[in-house]
């Protein structure tokens, strides 16, 4: 037996394919060379999210909260690489077709610069050996010299340029935080796969809020550099919270961002309440300073799992979510008890 799955992609092109018994909308969607985004294929990154409001299905049940919580797959939320038609079906794909025939393309880097920006932070420069067409927020994986591992990163840098940069946790023990901070120089080749991702910057036609928590700025940053190429009417407020001070980076970078776009505003936030700074505590306690009605803005929100599960609780709660609202979460490649 076999369904047919009409995908349905955000710039309005709908493909309609057939898919098997026991086959996933992924795995279907290749054999018809259409390129469903996607990354592990394992249940595990959420690459692959969409929706699907019509026909009955099976949600898979080999995929990780992490990827699809229990509220997302009640909304009708389901990952491409484990939903198994059980019945004639439309998915909602959050990308455009022409992102889908593509795919993403396999290419080297050469570093050119690596630094310490902080403790906590890292800075990766590379010269990319072509220029990747992605959509400012999108990432790749990036591989070690000599390993078939790879890591995702979230460009920091504005599109269409083959020099490329990427800010970096460095995380206690990691295995890229740890070739980072103590082997890499410039020179060494890396490949990278991508552009990947379905958290990027749609046409901006309301206000923007723009949330980012430690190195989730790198993808904000990107939108907001690509603003500078195409700079908009619409107030774009960006509120970048951390642990502490001094894990604060690019503050030079969003100060010449604010002077140089007229509707471009930011704040910081730390976390340690013993901290000398302004605004003390998460994100959403200063929502306050959002100068413009959330109900009517676009909100995009990027970094550590638990900082997005709190604003996602944060917006349900408020009961007046953002008119559409895109997030990344930073998802450890490697879960803790398996690196354990
Ligand atoms: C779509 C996507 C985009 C991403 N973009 C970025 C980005 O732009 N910048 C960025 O810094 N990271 C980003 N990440 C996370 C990144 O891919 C790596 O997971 C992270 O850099 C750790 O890699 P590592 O090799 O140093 O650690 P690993 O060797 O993978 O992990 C070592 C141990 O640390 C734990 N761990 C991993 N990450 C964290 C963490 N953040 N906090 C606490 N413990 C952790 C692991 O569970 C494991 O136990 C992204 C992840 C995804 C899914
Ligand atoms: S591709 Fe990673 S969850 Fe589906």
């Amino acid at each position: 037996m076999s369904f047919k799955v009409a995908l349905n992609f955000e710039d309005g092109v709908t493909r309609v394919i057939e898919c098997n018994d026991d086959e996933t909308v992924l795995d279907a969607a290749y054999r018809h060379h259409v390129k469903l985004p996607m990354d592990c294929s394992d249940g595990v990154c959420g690459t692959c999210k969409g929706s699907c409001k019509q026909g009955q299905y099976d949600l898979g049940d080999e995929y990780v909260d992490e990827a699809l919580t229990d509220d997302e797959a009640a909304d009708g939320l389901i990952l491409t690489c484990q939903m198994l038609p059980q019945s004639d079906v439309v998915v909602s794909i959050p990308a455009p077709s022409s992102m889908c025939a593509s795919g993403p393309q396999s290419i080297s880097s050469t570093i050119t610069n690596v630094q310490a920006l902080s403790e906590t932070t890292i800075e990766l420069n590379v010269e990319l050996s072509e220029a990747l067409d992605f959509l400012p927020g999108q990432y790749i994986n990036l591989g070690f010299p000599d390993s078939q591992d790879t890591r995702a990163y979230s460009f920091s840098s504005r599109p269409g340029s083959q020099a490329a940069s990427f800010l970096i946790r460095n995380v206690p023990n990691g295995k890229m935080s740890t070739y980072l901070s103590e082997q890499a120089k410039a020179g060494d080749v890396l490949s990278v796969t991508g552009p990947l991702g379905s958290f990027y910057l749609r046409a901006v036609e309301r206000p923007v809020l723009m949330l980012a928590g430690g190195t989730g700025l790198a993808p904000i940053l990107s939108m907001l550099e690509s603003l500078r190429a195409t700079p908009t009417s619409q107030p774009v407020y960006l509120l970048y919270g951390v642990t502490n001070v001094s894990d604060l980076v690019k503050l030079e970078a969003l100060q010449e961002l604010a002077d140089e776009l007229d509707n471009f505003s930011y704040a910081t936030v730390v976390v340690n309440p013993d901290s000398q700074h302004d605004k003390l505590g998460f994100v959403t306690d200063h929502m306050e300073s959002v100068p413009f009605a959330l109900a009517n803005a676009d909100a995009y929100l990027c970094g550590p799992p638990p900082m997005v599960d709190a604003v996602r609780q944060y917006f349900k709660d408020a009961g007046t979510p953002p008119h559409s609202f895109h997030y990344e979460k930073f998802n450890p490649s490697t879960p803790k008890e398996e690196a354990a």
